[in-house]
C-alpha cells in the first residue's frame, strides 16, 4: 500500500473514502463536524437515528454524503473524549483499517491522525498510524493453496495533518512508522515460517540478504567457524540436530564516528525447540517454531534502524540452531565450558536458550559496547508472571531498565522491570560446575536472567524475556512482531541523545536550542 501525508479539509477530498472520528454520545470530531456542516447536518441526523453511539472501535459506513466530493464516509467510534489517549487512538486506527478493507474503496484519506492526544505531536500520530495500519494489514498465507481470502487492501492511504506547516513532521513520522512496520513484518514472517523452512541456514540467508540490501556488513559463521570461536556451550545445543547451526553477525556504522562504541542486540535463534533429551510434551509443541522470535526481533529492529539511517553504531548477533534429541545431543548431567571460561552443568536440556545466549553475550565483549540487549523467548515462567501483556525486562543498570520501559510505553509495546537480586543467584549453584542451567520452578524467569547476568558483567546489559509477547496462540495464532517497536524507539532515543536532542517524549518536544547552543536538529 502507498502512504501519503496531506493537509486539507475533509469536505474537499475527491476520494473513494474519507475517514473521520466520532466520540461517545455522538460528539463529532473536528473533521467530522466540517463534513457534517457541508452536508447540512446529514451525519448528525444519521447518528441521532441511533445507528452509532461513538463507542471505541465501532464503525459506520455512509455512502453519498450530500454535497461532498467523496464516495464514502467511514465514521469511527473513538469512545469518551476525555479518555481518548494513545491506546484508544491505536484501537481506532485499527478499527478504521479493518472496516476499510471490507469496502471496495481503493483510496482513502484518514482524518483520525488529526485528533488531539495530550503529549503527542503530529510526528507521533502519523508514525503510530502507519505502524498500526501495517500491523492490521499483515497476513501470512503463503502456504495456503486453497481457501485463500483475496487481499483487499486499498491501493493508497493518505494521512491528514492539521496544518501545512505540519507536513514535514508528518513525513518524518511516516518514514519512522513505515520502517518500524516493515521491521515488524519481517520479524513476523520469520516467526511464522515453519521450522522445516526457517532453519538456522535460512535465518542466516535472510539476515544476509536483508543486511546487504541495506548496505550493512554481514558475517555468517558455520559450525567449524563457531567451533573455532570456542563457543562450546552454543555448539552443545546445536549438535543434537542434523541441521547445522549458524552464528549471525550484522554491523551497521551510522554514527559520525565509526569508532563510537556500538549498541549490541543479541537474539535467541532456536529455530525449533523440542526440548532435546528433556523432551517437551507433544501438545502445543508446534509453537516452539517461534523459539527464534528473539532473533527475528533483533533482525527486524536492525532493519528498521538502518532503514531510518539512525546515527548510531549497531551490531546484531544471533546464535541460531535447533534443539533436538539425537544420539549426540546434550544429556542431563553433561558439563560444558563456555566461551567465558565458566563451566555449566546441564541439568535440563530444555533450558537451551541460555546455553546459546551465554556465548553470544561473551562474544559481544569484543565490540566494547555501550549497551548490550538480548531478546529471547526464554522461559514459560515469564508467561506465568506477566501473561501475554508485558515483556519481562531485566537489567544490570536501573537507568537502562528505565530507558527501555519508557521507550515501550511511548509506543504501546510495554515491558515490566523484574528483579535481578543476588539472592536469586543461589538457585543456580551446582555441586560439580560453576553453575547449573536451571534454578528450579520458583522465579523461573528471574533465575534464567540471573544465569545470563553472569556473562554480561563487562557492559551495561538488559535482557528481554518475550516468551509471552512474541506470538499469540489460539484462533489468532501468529507472531506479533513485538518488541520491535520498543527496541526501535529505544534506539531512536539513543540517537536523539547522541545528537544532543531532547528525548522525544512528553511531547511536543522542546527545541534543542532552548537547552543547548549547538542545535543539531
Ligand atoms: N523456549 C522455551 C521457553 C518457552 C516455553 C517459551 C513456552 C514460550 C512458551 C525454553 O527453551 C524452555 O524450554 N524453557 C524451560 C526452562 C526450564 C527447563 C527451566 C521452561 O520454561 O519450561
Ligand atoms: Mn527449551
Ligand atoms: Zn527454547
Amino acid at each position: 500500500m502507498e502512504f501519503n501525508i496531506k493537509s486539507g479539509s475533509p469536505e474537499k477530498q475527491r476520494v473513494a473514502c474519507v475517514i473521520v472520528g466520532v466520540y461517545e454520545s455522538r460528539k463529532l470530531s473536528f473533521a467530522a463536524d466540517l463534513l457534517d456542516r457541508t452536508a447540512n447536518g446529514f451525519i448528525s441526523d444519521v447518528l441521532r437515528r441511533g445507528d452509532m453511539e461513538g463507542k471505541l472501535g465501532t464503525t459506520l459506513l455512509l455512502h453519498s454524503l450530500p454535497h461532498s466530493l467523496c464516495d464514502r464516509v467511514l465514521l469511527v467510534g473513538l469512545g469518551k473524549e476525555r479518555e481518548f489517549r494513545a491506546k484508544e487512538y491505536r484501537e481506532a486506527i485499527r478499527a478504521s483499517i479493518k472496516a476499510l478493507t471490507l469496502t471496495s474503496a481503493n483510496e482513502a484519506v484518514s482524518y483520525l491522525t488529526e485528533l488531539n492526544i495530550k503529549k503527542h505531536d503530529v510526528e507521533w500520530m502519523i508514525e503510530q498510524a502507519a505502524v498500526v495500519t501495517l500491523d492490521t494489514l499483515y497476513r501470512f498465507d503463503q502456504f495456503k493453496t486453497q481457501g485463500k481470502e483475496p487481499a483487499k487492501e486499498p491501493r493508497k492511504l493518505t494521512l491528514a495533518v492539521p496544518r501545512r506547516s505540519d507536513l514535514a513532521d508528518g513525513e518524518k513520522g511516516l518514514v519512522r512508522g513505515l520502517a518500524i512496520g516493515h521491521g515488524m513484518s519481517f520479524a513476523k514472517d520469520l516467526g511464522n515460517l515453519p521450522g522445516n523452512v526457517c532453519t538456522p541456514r535460512y535465518l542466516a540467508d535472510q539476515a544476509k540478504s536483508m543486511a546487504e540490501s541495506l548496505g550493512a556488513e554481514v558475517n555468517i559463521f558455520d559450525e567449524a567457524a563457531i567451533a573455532e570461536l570456542k563457543m562450546e556451550s552454543f555448539l552443545s545445543v546445536a549438535k543434537g540436530s542434523d541441521e547445522p547451526p549458524r552464528f549471525i553477525e550484522l554491523k551497521y556504522f551510522g554514527a559520525k564516528d565509526k569508532n563510537e562504541k556500538p549498541i549490541v542486540l543479541v537474539g535467541k535463534g532456536i529455530t525449533f525447540d523440542s526440548g532435546g533429551i528433556s523432551l517437551k510434551p507433544g501438545e502445543g509443541m508446534d509453537e516452539m517454531k517461534y523459539d527464534m522470535c528473539g532473533a527475528a526481533t533483533v533482525l527486524g529492529s536492525f532493519r528498521a534502524a538502518v532503514e531510518m539511517k539512525l546515527p548510531l553504531n549497531l551490531i546484531a548477533l544471533v546464535p541460531a540452531c535447533e534443539n533436538m534429541p539425537n544420539g549426540r545431543a546434550n544429556k542431563p548431567g553433561d558439563i560444558v565450558t563456555t566461551l567465558s571460561g565458566q563451566t555449566i552443568e546441564i541439568l535440563n536440556t530444555d533450558a537451551e536458550g541460555r546455553l546459546v545466549l551465554c556465548d553470544a553475550l561473551t562474544y559481544a565483549e569484543r565490540f566494547n559496547p555501550t549497551t548490550v540487549i538480548d531478546v529471547a523467548t526464554l522461559t514459560g515462567a515469564c508467561i506465568i508472571a506477566l501473561g501475554h501483556i508485558a515483556t519481562g525486562l531485566y537489567a544490570n543498570q536501573d537507568s537502562l531498565a528505565r530507558e527501555l520501559s519508557a521507550a515501550g510505553e511511548e509506543v504501546g509495546d510495554r515491558a515490566w522491570h523484574m528483579p535481578l537480586w543476588d539472592e536469586y543467584q543461589e538457585q543456580l549453584k551446582s555441586p560439580f560446575a560453576d553453575m547449573q542451567n536451571i534454578g528450579g520452578r520458583p522465579g523461573g524467569s528471574i533465575t534464567a536472567a540471573c544465569f545470563l547476568s553472569r556473562f554480561s558483567k563487562a557492559y551495561d546489559w538488559a535482557h528481554l524475556d518475550i516468551a509471552g509477547t512474541a506470538w499469540k496462540s489460539g484462533k489468532d495464532k501468529g507472531a506479533t512482531g513485538r518488541p520491535v517497536p520498543m527496541l526501535v524507539q529505544f534506539l531512536q532515543d539513543r540517537a536523539d541523545i547522541a545528537l544532543g536532542n531532547v528525548v522525544r517524549r512528553g511531547r511536543p518536544r522542546r527545541e534543542v536550542s532552548e537547552l543547548a547552543d549547538d542545535d543539531a536538529d
